[in-house]
């Protein structure tokens, strides 16, 4: 995969802390002995030492109604007063928060004092429209400042938000409205990709006019990005430019319960409807700020972070929004994409802004481990201090790459496991303290308690053995359910292995040092370039689709996304004739189908047409096998199908019987 063997090159020593760096970090080892002598005491100090608080909490950790947990009741905070209200008041308004960088190579920059009258316009543009506390609000946007603030402006009230990936459809985007009860959609008339400018406003108006249904939806609140022509509704749409500059640039930020709900944000599971995702104010804001500190070893008086995640995934909410802006730092926002207008553009970017902390996706060093390391070496990165891989496991490969080409073979990187249900980093290296091991997440941050379980749900420690990854004890940005189905909640992750112990759905191991290495998904969840996406979605897309009887997804590895979507379809007799006629044409028509319905992330790399499925005596697809086929194995145990012919049938079909 690479030019040379970078293992070989590898000085293990050099994977020690450096003293000069462990001298200036935010995290130290004392942290484990500290949170390990006493959990509750500190979450506490994390939570005074980091935040504002309007009202002092009375209770820690109330667990009584486990799983349910909540965390410094009674306390009572603003989070938009945190993350920007307070910096301008401690005399840090001209202090950068965005280095704003557009697909179109236009630039903005928002200092803390700027943000603070931004917010306050949106957050009263908001209230104009009929948004109070406890209302839902959706935001369909781009990588742009107003995002932000519109989020911003949705803690600040109270209402939660529910960001919704520009990346999915109409179709995926109806469902979550419906779901969330948004009464307010924010978006913008189209979005830059590529240098081009493509339509947003249109799957928003599809979303909320679904064929005539009622819709919650009450108003649609307009940025205009692109100037790319739209649909208007009278009395529904409003255009940003004509309610937003003229508000006014104070808003009072009224406290809210540190159990107040922050926002929800919708994630693929095992089954076909995704899940509502929630989190509340308190505890969330306090882990974010917390682990933006350690683990990225933010240093808001110096660094320059940026994280290179959408705002519509988790990571952009806890790593762009909340953490980094809590603790005053100064960042980076990219809306475009790394290979426009020339394949160094992220490196231009770092040059140009001295970013001194980088926090990506390991799909991403793999694709720049492709285009060449004399793509980064023509620009000067040695500001880099800290890298950061989030998303998926990173292989030792890219791991070195990263660290050589990147950072300069001497930047810590942190390998970040987490997920949208934890709110924030819960496994990792703490930069400055860990001695790096390529590959592996390592170990639990401070507070945080984690094992590995067998089958029969034991805890063990011998290395290499393969077992189930859970989490322990209630830390604070949990999830506190899934948005209006609290049985889905206990089921789904407090139920396998018993109501003491969180099951995250991920395979683990020890290795012989005790460093814990993720080993991807155990469930029907894929992982393709960092992002969540089920095989039972992606089915029910295909069965909607005219010609298909039955469909059975697989994500298949794949070098550069981790893995990717395969599809096995079985045609409706009376669409055999037609996809006979025009084979390219009936799969063609197949992606395409999935990208309406899901978005364009979940368009399979390939359909195969098969004329049977491999199936247990009990009907259950044996998806194992097909993905067998998928990464061109020969076929592994096939003796539990009910039918053993199906998969020469299968390989028969595909040319390879
Ligand atoms: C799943 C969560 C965390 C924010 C982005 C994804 C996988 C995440 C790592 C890592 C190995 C990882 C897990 C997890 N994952 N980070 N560093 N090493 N696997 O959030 O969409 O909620 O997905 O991503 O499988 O369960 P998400």
């Amino acid at each position: 995969m690479t030019e040379d063997n970078l293992s070989s090159h590898l000085d293990r020593a050099s994977l020690a802390p450096d003293p000069e760096f462990t001298a200036h970090a935010n995290g130290t080892q004392a942290m484990y002995a500290e949170a390990e002598a006493d959990h509750e005491g500190f979450w506490a100090r994390q939570a005074r030492e980091r935040i504002t608080w309007a009202r002092d909490f009375d209770q820690v950790l109330d667990w009584s109604n486990a799983p349910f947990a909540q965390w410094f009741v009674g306390g009572e905070l603003n989070v938009a007063y945190n993350c920007v209200d307070r910096h301008v008041e401690a005399g840090r308004g001209d202090k950068v928060a965005f280095h704003f960088e557009g697909d179109q190579g236009d630039t903005r920059t928002i200092t803390y004092a700027d943000l603070l009258a931004e917010v306050c316009k949106t957050a009263n543009t908001l209230a104009s429209l009929g948004v109070g506390k406890g209302d839902t609000v959706a935001i369909y946007m781009p990588m742009i400042p107003e995002t932000v603030f519109t989020m911003l402006a949705c803690a600040r009230i109270g209402a939660p938000h529910s960001v919704i990936f520009g990346g999915f459809s109409a179709e995926a985007l109806h469902t979550r409205i419906a779901d969330a009860n948004a009464k307010l959609v924010v978006t913008t008339d189209g979005q830059w990709r590529r240098g081009k400018p493509a339509p947003l406003k249109m799957a928003v108006d599809e979303a909320v006019d679904h064929g005539g249904a009622v819709s919650p939806v009450e108003k649609v609140l307009v940025v205009q990005r692109t100037g790319i022509e739209v649909r208007w509704t009278e009395g529904r749409d409003v255009w940003w430019h004509d309610v937003q500059p003229g508000q006014s640039s104070t808003h009072e930020a009224v406290p809210h319960d540190a159990e107040h709900p922050l926002f929800i944000l919708y994630t693929s599971g095992t089954t076909g409807k995704p899940k509502g995702i929630f989190h509340t104010t308190g505890g969330y804001l306090t882990q974010a700020a917390y682990t933006n500190a350690v683990v990225h070893d933010v240093h808001p008086e110096t660094d320059v972070y940026w994280c290179t995640a959408d705002v519509g995934w988790v990571t952009g909410h806890s790593y762009i929004v909340y953490g980094p802006l809590a603790n005053g730092a100064t960042q980076v926002l990219f809306e475009g994409t790394p290979d426009t207008p020339h394949q160094g553009r992220w490196w231009e970017i770092v040059e140009k802004y001295g970013v001194t902390i980088l926090y990506t996706a390991p799909t991403a060093i793999r694709t720049f481990m492709k285009w060449g390391h004399d793509i980064p070496e023509r620009f000067d990165l040695s500001t880099i201090r800290v890298l950061g891989s989030v998303g998926e496991p990173i292989n030792p490969e890219a791991w070195l790459w990263y660290r050589k080409y990147i950072g300069g073979d001497r930047a810590p990187i942190v390998d970040t496991w987490w997920q949208t249900e934890t709110g924030a980093i819960m496994i990792s290296p703490l930069p400055g303290v860990t001695t790096l091991e390529p590959g592996s997440a390592q170990r639990p941050i401070p507070g945080v308690s984690a094992e590995i379980l067998d089958d029969e749900g034991h805890p063990f420690t011998e290395p290499e053995k393969v077992g189930y990854l859970v989490l322990t004890k209630p830390w604070p940005s949990m999830l506190r359910g899934i948005w209006g189905d609290p049985d889905r909640y206990v089921d789904t992750y407090w139920h396998r292995f018993g109501p003491e112990y969180y099951f995250a759905g991920d395979g683990a191991k020890y290795d012989a040092n005790g460093n814990i290495w993720l080993l991807g998904r155990v469930d029907d969840v894929m992982n393709v370039s960092g992002h969540r996406l089920s095989t039972a979605e992606i089915e029910s897309a295909l069965v909607s689709h005219h010609a298909v009887a039955e469909a059975a997804v697989v994500g298949a590895s794949d070098e550069t996304t981790g893995q990717a979507v395969v599809a096995f379809v079985i045609l409706r007799s009376e669409a055999t004739d037609e996809a006979a006629a025009d084979e390219d044409g009936m799969i063609a028509s197949l992606r395409n189908h999935v990208a309406k319905e899901i978005g364009p992330i979940a368009k399979p790399r390939s359909v195969m047409v098969v004329p049977e499925l491999p199936k247990t005596r009990s009907g259950k697809i044996m998806r194992r096998l097909l993905k067998d086929v998928a990464e061109g194995r020969d076929i592994g145990d096939a003796t539990t199908l009910a039918d053993s012919s199906v998969m020469a049938l299968i390989a028969k079909g595909l040319g390879k019987g």
